[in-house]
């Protein structure tokens, strides 16, 4: 199989600039050391490491209490580690005082202080700091130029849109110049299009300042669209490990499959197994699943393959090949604009699911709610997972 978990980072879709693969302090500027953390017999974090580069954006997805906020707390040395370490820029955290660590949050809910101009909001960490007039007004206004919040600089919160109210957080976060952001589900209360747009244009500003950052989120789209690499977290541990185009590829789980986009299951047996395919065997399919590469196990074994909606083509006519089909009729179809999912219950009870763009389904004159057809997919569309 590929390799699936490399912990190195790998160029994701940001330029690589500052995550230069020859300079291993800088590929290990956050180190999380088999870290755990207990609360009374809850144990919410369990024995995770990573190693997140100099000015990666890095993402912890995961469904609700997996233990994503307990580690970026950490992080941010508002919890302590109830087992291992965590290093930022080779120094531990535990050892250095509060107001010493390089490391700024942006909590779940970041509120804004209601009474205070967004100038105000923005200013008051620099001010607690005794950061002198001159130079503290400097650093707001390219802060809010940053977010492209100037201009809005003497409003209070409840005169901003969300989107905007959220900008300010950031610049709230990023006027520290922390050596590392954390953000705790930034975008949550914003809605899908605001949501969309401020995604990009986080990026954009991270990458404009440089500043490494740690990103915590449920929402997998959110993740794929923003980070470098992530880490997709179940119950307190990290189940895979890479940049979103691997997760999605090649996920190594049927927890990672699902979780980071749909995917069809199959389960079965393995009946053969070369260096170049293997055979599975399954009741839920008229034929065998083939897929092109072999694996590490003995014959017999049972796995599961997984197939994305936008690998499953259908077809009217029954397909040729003696593998990777299935004859059902059409159960729901989603019209999304673009493309259509399709719901083909098949002859064994099994739904698969096929992503068809607009265009292929004139190719094969629209089909519709229960008309009969035929389901396939190519050789190297399955991912074989035995976990
Ligand atoms: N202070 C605490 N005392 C006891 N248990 C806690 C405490 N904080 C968190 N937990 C528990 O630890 C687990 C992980 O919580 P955490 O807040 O890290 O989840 P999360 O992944 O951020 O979830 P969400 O997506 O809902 O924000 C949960 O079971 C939670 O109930
Ligand atoms: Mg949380």
């Amino acid at each position: 199989m590929s390799d699936q978990s490399s912990s190195q980072p790998s160029a994701g879709a940001r330029p690589a600039g500052s995550t230069s693969a020859d300079n291993v302090s800088a590929d290990n500027f956050v180190q999380i050391v088999d870290v755990v953390k207990k609360f009374g017999e809850t144990v919410a974090v369990k024995n995770v490491s990573l190693s997140v580069a100099k000015g990666e954006l890095f993402a912890l997805l995961g469904s609700s209490g997996c233990g994503k906020s307990t580690l970026l707390r950490m992080l941010a040395g508002l919890e302590s580690v109830s087992a291992g370490k965590i290093l930022i820029d080779g120094e531990d955290l535990a050892a250095m005082p509060p107001f010493k660590r390089p490391v700024n949050m942006m909590f779940q809910s970041y509120a804004l202080f209601p009474h205070m101009t967004v100038e105000a909001n923005v200013a008051f960490g620099l001010k607690q700091e005794g950061v002198q007039k001159a130079e503290l007004k400097e650093r707001v206004n390219n802060a809010l130029d940053l977010v492209q919040m100037g201009r809005y600089a003497k409003r209070k919160p409840h005169q901003l849109s969300g989107g905007q109210q959220q900008r300010v957080a950031l610049a709230r976060s990023l006027v520290k110049r922390p050596k590392l952001l954390l953000l705790d589900e930034p975008m949550s209360a914003l809605d899908k299009q605001i949501r969309q747009r401020t995604q990009i244009e986080l990026v954009n500003i991270l990458d404009g300042v440089g500043v490494t950052c740690i990103m915590v989120t449920h929402d997998q789209e959110e993740a794929m669209t923003m980070a470098d690499r992530l880490a997709v977290m179940s119950e307190g541990e990290i189940v895979q490990l890479g940049t979103p185009h691997q997760v999605y590829e090649y996920p190594n789980s049927r927890f990672s499959a699902e979780f980071i986009g749909s995917t069809n299951l199959f389960d079965g047996r393995v009946v053969e197994d070369e260096p170049d395919h293997i055979f599975v065997e399954t009741t839920e399919l008229p034929c065998r699943l083939y897929v092109n590469h072999g694996i590490t196990g003995p014959l017999g074994m049972s796995v599961t393959i997984s197939v994305r909606p936008e690998r499953i083509a259908l077809t009217r006519k029954p397909p040729e090949g003696a593998y990777n089909w299935g004859r059902g009729t059409i159960a729901n179809i989603a019209y999304m604009g673009g493309y259509s999912l399709y719901h083909v219950e098949l002859d064994s009870g099994k739904t698969v699911v096929a992503n068809v763009s607009s265009l292929a389904l004139t190719e094969i004159d629209s089909p519709t709610w229960g008309d009969e057809i035929y389901v396939r997919w190519s050789a190297s569309a399955g991912v074989v997972l035995t976990a």
